[in-house]
C-alpha cells in the first residue's frame, strides 16, 4: 500500500464563486442526482460541463506505468462518468481492456464513443465482477460519495477484485481552513477525513492498494477556491 499521486499532472482548477455553492440546499439536490445538472449544467450545481478535452491522457501514462500495464491486462475504472479516463488509458496502452462501473445512467448515455459497450451501471459498494479478475481497479474522487459503512463496502470490493492492485483517490484536509472550503464548495461528499483518518479506514476495510487525496484550499490571489492538488478540478 503507498501513498502515490497518479494525477499529478492533471490540471489545477479555478474557481470563482461568489458563495459557497453548497450553502444552496438546491444546488446538492440537483448534484446529488448525479444527473444532466451535476455533468453538464451550471458550476454551482456541479462540474459546469463536463467534456472531453485529453487531460486525461498524461494521468493514463502514469497509471499505465505505475501498474506496469500491458496489452490483455483488465481494468476497471470505478466511477468512470463518461470514460474520459478509459478511452485515454486505451489509447496509451493499445489492447488494454478496460471497464468502467458507474452509478450515473446521464453520465453512461453521455459517453465517449471508444468506451461504450464497456461501462455498466452499478455502485462502488456492490462491484458486479468476479474475484481478482482485474490487474488494476481505479477509483478517483468517488468513494466519499458514500456514508462510511459503505465506503468500507467499496473498498473490499476493489481489494476483492484486484489485490493490492487498487488505487483510490478521496476528498482529504489537514486543518480546519481545508475543511471549511468544502464544506463550502463540495456538493455530493459525505465522508471526508484527515488523511491519518482514511488510513485507519483503509486498514480496517483490509484495503491494502495505492491512495491519494483530493485537497481543497483557498488561492489568496484569486480571493477565492483553488485547487492544491490538480485531482480537485474533478469537483
Ligand atoms: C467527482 S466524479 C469523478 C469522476 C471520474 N472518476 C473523474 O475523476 O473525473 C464522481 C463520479 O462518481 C460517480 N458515483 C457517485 N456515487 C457512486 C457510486 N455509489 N458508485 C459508483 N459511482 C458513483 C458519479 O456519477 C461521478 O461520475
Amino acid at each position: 500500500m503507498a501513498e502515490i499521486n497518479l494525477l499529478r499532472y492533471y490540471p489545477r482548477a479555478k474557481r470563482k464563486m461568489g458563495k459557497p455553492r453548497s450553502l444552496d440546499p438546491a444546488n446538492r439536490e440537483a448534484a446529488l442526482k448525479f444527473g444532466a445538472e451535476y455533468f453538464d449544467g451550471t458550476r454551482e450545481q456541479g462540474y459546469g460541463g463536463y467534456r472531453y478535452d485529453g487531460r486525461w491522457v498524461p494521468v493514463a501514462r502514469d497509471i499505465v506505468e505505475h501498474f506496469g500495464l500491458k496489452p490483455g491486462d483488465r481494468v476497471l475504472d470505478v466511477g468512470c462518468a463518461k470514460g474520459f479516463l478509459m478511452k485515454d488509458l486505451m489509447a496509451v496502452c493499445p489492447g488494454l481492456q478496460i471497464y468502467g462501473l458507474d452509478i450515473s445512467e446521464y453520465a453512461l448515455r453521455h459517453c465517449e464513443a471508444e468506451v461504450a459497450g464497456r461501462v455498466v451501471r452499478g455502485t462502488a459498494d456492490r462491484l458486479p465482477f468476479a474475484d481478482g479478475c482485474f490487474e488494476a481497479v481505479l477509483c478517483i474522487n468517488v468513494i466519499h460519495n458514500l456514508d462510511r459503512n459503505r465506503c468500507i463496502a467499496a473498498l473490499r470490493e476493489i481489494e476483492r477484485l484486484a489485490p493490492s492492485r487498487g488505487y483510490v483517490q478521496v476528498d482529504a484536509y489537514h486543518t480546519e481552513a481545508e475543511r471549511e472550503i468544502f464544506l463550502g464548495w463540495v456538493l455530493t461528499a459525505v465522508t471526508f477525513l484527515k488523511p491519518e483518518k482514511w488510513r485507519a479506514l483503509f486498514a480496517e476495510a483490509g484495503y491494502k492498494g495505492d491512495y491519494y487525496w483530493t485537497i481543497l484550499e483557498a488561492d489568496p490571489a484569486w480571493n477565492d477556491f483553488n485547487a492544491c492538488d490538480p485531482a480537485s478540478a474533478n469537483h
